[in-house]
């Protein structure tokens, strides 16, 4: 596009002259096999993203102060996209982004990467600002160096050995519930599992048990905490914090320097153990620790410490929150609840946990479930894209630059995806008998070359879980549904689950 750039003086244009120039140049370009657009001179001609219906805004704001309560982000486009249909735009200060939730376009975006897409740019700039800018963030060349590692480390191949590990802290989960069972008998199920997938994340890609369910005060989730909220924030806003702190600022300063204190503790030991261990490495940071020590590889110390936190936090939130709103769903449901109960009673036996690889590989109608609850509340309601070139998106003309955002549940909820959309269903994931396009419509991990590579053991997880409080639990929600609240801080969480436990006998 550069080049095409240098071509096309910009001079005494209005913007429409400017974009019929523009367009036709591209045309001619293309036609000769030159130039970046993806169309065929044969192409319809695009509709611009002026072109597009809009909310109303106000000048020079845009539609930004509308969007200022960034935790209800998802909630104000859902709306928007009830009233304008599945391609609009907003405005954000002087920036026009595309928001769509219609999944064949979100499935060309999706794959039409690294290329033509990227995450949004602020992403990496302040994740980089962070130290945190691994694998979801990182793009180019690093990114795909990254993204071999990790993926080869994460992938299906490797569960069974990880399965010891899922299996001691899903039993930790299960002494935790049996306590609260026997004495207060509540437990809000979100930092539950936030202390299980932590567990799990660390256990697994860094070989650091850090216990955080049996030790109440847990120093490494509390500042997790801190950190996912501030960076979701500090993408969609100007860098206010280079020239003035906020209070809100000064905690994230402590927060990152306390926890980088701890992963480089992680990595110093790690070191020490791959080298007693003859440089064999027996986890993903002695992988990535032993690739660092390559003269060619490319990946520094740097990259390790910030893949350290980006798998913590992308391992941690995500399945933790869709096994919270699973356990929303699932509490006020008793019939499935006895359905659930039956199948766990059948596969796990007298075991009060999955007792072997095996079996979890028969427990999909609990992973059912979880689906059901991702398409009802998604945890991931927004994936943000740029386009690093000019793109025509179906039949939408995308400038370089523009920001792309692929708004995931109205599509999820919609009788032309799902059928019977509005019923929560969980046997609907093992019939099958849906189609290519409620596949395509269900972008919960992503899709094309960067979906997600924890899927796996984010699936192993669920069923681990689900499975261990089907068959040792009766369990209701302890409180009103409707107090529990959506709030989006990169991933969609509930407010709190609140959960009556008591023992099955
Ligand atoms: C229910 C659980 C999970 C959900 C819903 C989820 C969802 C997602 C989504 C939507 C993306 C973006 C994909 C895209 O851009 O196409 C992603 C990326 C990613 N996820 Fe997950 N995830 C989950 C669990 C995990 C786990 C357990 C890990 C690791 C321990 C993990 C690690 C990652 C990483 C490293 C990326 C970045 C991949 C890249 O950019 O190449 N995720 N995830």
């Amino acid at each position: 596009m550069c080049r095409l750039k240098r071509h096309l003086p910009r001079v005494g244009c209005d913007s429409d002259q400017w974009y019929e120039l523009r367009w036709n140049f591209l045309l001619y370009m293309s036609t000769r096999g030159e130039g970046s657009l993806a169309i065929s001179p044969a192409s319809p001609p695009a509709r611009r993203l002026v072109d597009l219906r809009s909310p109303p805004g106000l000048p020079l704001f845009g539609n930004f102060h509308q969007l200022l309560k960034f935790t209800e982000l998802h909630k104000h486009l859902e709306n928007w996209e009830a009233e304008l249909g599945d391609v609009f735009t907003i405005r954000m200060l002087s920036k026009q982004i595309l928001v769509t939730s219609d999944p064949k376009l979100a499935d060309i975006a999706l794959h039409e990467r690294p290329e033509v897409f990227r995450r949004i740019s602020t992403i990496e700039t302040v994740a980089d600002e962070m130290e945190l800018n691994g694998l979801f963030s990182v793009e180019g060349t690093a990114w795909s160096r990254q993204r071999n590692l990790i993926l080869h480390a994460l992938g299906p191949s490797q569960l069974p050995e990880f399965f010891p590990t899922l299996q001691k802290i899903t039993e930790r989960l299960r002494v935790r519930w049996q306590k609260i069972a026997e004495s207060v008998g509540v437990t809000d199920v979100v930092e539950d599992l936030t202390r299980y997938t932590v567990d799990v994340t660390a256990s697994l890609s860094f070989g650091q048990d850090v216990n955080t369910l049996e030790h109440e005060e847990d120093a490494v989730q509390r500042h997790l905490a801190l950190i996912f909220p501030k960076l979701t924030s500090r993408i969609f806003v100007p860098p206010y914090w280079h020239y003035m702190k906020l209070p809100s600022d000064r905690r994230l300063d402590r927060s990152l320097a306390e926890i980088k204190r701890h992963v480089q503790q992680l990595i110093d030991n790690a070191r020490a153990d791959l080298q007693a261990q003859g440089n064999v490495p027996k986890n993903l940071l002695q992988v990535m620790l032993k690739a660092a020590a390559e003269p060619e590889s490319g990946i520094t110390d740097k990259d390790v410490s910030a893949n350290v936190l980006t798998l913590l936090l992308a391992g941690e939130d995500t399945t933790a929150h869709a096994l919270a709103w699973t356990l929303f769903f699932l509490s006020q449901r008793p019939d499935l609840r006895a359905v659930l109960q039956a199948e766990a009673s059948k596969l796990l036996g007298d075991a009060t946990i999955a007792p072997d690889y095996e079996t979890t590989s028969q427990l999909a109608l609990f992973d059912g479930a979880a689906f059901e609850a991702l398409r009802f509340k998604p945890v991931t309601p927004l994936i943000g894209l740029e386009a690093n070139q000019d793109f025509v998106l179906g039949d939408i003309f995308v400038p370089a630059g523009t920001q792309v955002f692929l708004c995931s549940r109205p599509a999820m909820m919609d009788d032309i995806y799902f059928k019977n959309a509005k019923e929560f269903d969980p046997g609907r994931w093992s019939r099958r008998s849906d189609s290519f396009a409620s596949r395509q419509a269900f972008t919960q991990f992503g899709g094309g070359p960067r979906v997600c590579p924890g899927r796996s053991l984010a699936i192993r997880e669920i069923r681990m879980v689900l499975s261990m409080l089907c068959r040792n639990f009766s369990f209701e929600l302890a409180g009103d549904p409707s107090k529990v609240r959506e709030i989006f801080s990169f991933t969609m969480k509930p407010s709190s689950v609140p959960l009556h436990l008591s023992m099955l006998h």
